[in-house]
C-alpha cells in the first residue's frame, strides 16, 4: 500500500496520538472496541505549490471508517494554491464537476447543490495547513478524487477504490 508513505515520521506520530484520543472518547460508549485501528483507515495525502497530490490511488476497505488527513506542504496562500479533496459519487464526471466546481468561490470550490455528487469533501487549505475529514466508505467500487480549485483537478486527481 501506498497510503502512508508520503509524510514524515513526526507527522504520523501525531496521528497515531489523535487516534488514541479517539478512542478514548469512543470509550464511553457501551460495547466500544477496545481497539478499532482494523476499522478505520488513515490515508495521508499531501499537496504541494506544484499542483499535486502524492497519491494517485486511496485503497480502502467496505464497512471502513475512513479518515483522510490532507496536508499542504507548500507555501502558496489559499487564494492563490488552495487544496482540498473533493470524492466523487459513482456516475459523476470529473471534469464536469470540476467546471461547476470553479465558479463556486463563496462556497470554497463546493458547488452549491452538488450534495449527491460528492461523498467527502475537505476544507480548502493554503501552504502550511493541514485538515482531517471522517466518514464511512462507501459501498465497494471506484470514485474518483479531484482537487476542485478552479484548474487544479487536471493534475490533481485520482482514484479512491473501496474493496
Ligand atoms: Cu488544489
Amino acid at each position: 500500500l501506498a497510503i502512508l508513505t508520503s509524510c514524515g515520521g513526526e507527522k504520523k506520530e501525531e496521528q497515531k496520538k489523535e487516534t488514541i484520543k479517539l478512542g478514548v472518547q469512543k470509550a464511553d460508549e457501551p460495547k466500544a472496541e477496545v481497539s478499532s485501528d482494523s476499522n478505520v483507515a488513515e490515508i495521508v495525502i499531501v499537496g504541494d505549490d506544484m499542483m499535486k497530490f502524492d497519491l494517485s490511488e486511496i485503497k480502502v476497505k467496505a464497512g471502513q471508517k475512513v479518515k483522510i488527513t490532507l496536508r499542504h506542504k507548500g507555501k502558496m496562500d489559499v487564494n492563490v494554491m488552495g487544496h482540498n479533496l473533493v470524492i466523487l459519487n459513482k456516475g459523476v464526471d470529473v471534469a464536469d464537476f470540476g467546471a461547476k466546481a470553479a465558479v463556486a468561490r463563496d462556497t470554497k470550490y463546493i458547488p452549491a447543490g452538488s450534495e449527491n455528487d460528492v461523498i467527502a469533501h475537505t476544507d480548502l487549505i493554503g501552504g502550511g495547513q493541514t485538515t482531517t475529514i471522517e466518514f464511512d466508505a462507501p459501498e465497494a467500487g471506484t470514485y474518483d478524487f479531484l482537487c476542485s480549485f478552479p484548474g487544479h483537478y487536471a493534475l490533481m486527481k485520482g482514484k479512491f477504490i473501496v474493496e
